[in-house]
């Protein structure tokens, strides 16, 4: 599997996309269970992989990462309830398809406005290495969803 750290994002993507289809389209309350588990390791290694290194490397696009903190705090949020919420209770259905639309907006924003401004501007060899981090983060990535903490979500970039 390549380490180039904008492939490992894409291929995360697809796999959170496919989820996504797989409960919208085929309603399939149970790939609730894999999405969750599949956005919280995705979003563990690109806070505390991706975004801490792009924005020593290209801090012109700092603005955009700190938004994408925010979106991936509202969806931690989303994500720690709907982990304890079983389908067919009253609220998971709404709240699945609002943190499905949040976290679909955020991947469209990343692949069409940053990964192509990351790609130009960030060395492939600097992109293999942080795509290896990643590899060696996703070891040790929590698999479920918690609720985030609004003092620690900086921590990753501010170090
Ligand atoms: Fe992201």
């Amino acid at each position: 599997m390549s380490t180039d750290a904008i492939v490992m994002l894409r291929e995360g993507h697809k796999e959170i996309r496919r989820l996504i289809r797989s409960y919208r389209v085929e309603g399939r309350t149970e790939a609730v269970g894999p999405f969750l588990r599949a956005l919280t390791v995705y979003t563990y290694i690109e806070r505390e992989g991706m975004y801490p290194r792009v924005c020593v490397l290209l801090p012109e696009t700092e603005p955009e990462i700190l938004s994408y903190i925010e979106e991936h705090h509202i969806a931690d949020v989303l994500a720690a309830e709907l982990y304890d919420m079983r389908p067919g209770e009253i609220a998971f259905d709404a709240k699945a398809r609002l943190l499905m639309d949040i976290v679909e907006r955020h991947m469209d924003a990343e692949e069409h406005r940053w990964f192509p401004r990351v790609r130009a501007g960030v060395g492939r060899r600097e992109l293999q290495e942080i795509g290896a981090w990643m590899t060696r983060l996703a070891e040790r990535a929590p698999q479920r969803p918690r609720r985030p903490s609004v003092h620690t979500m900086w921590d990753a970039v501010a170090a």
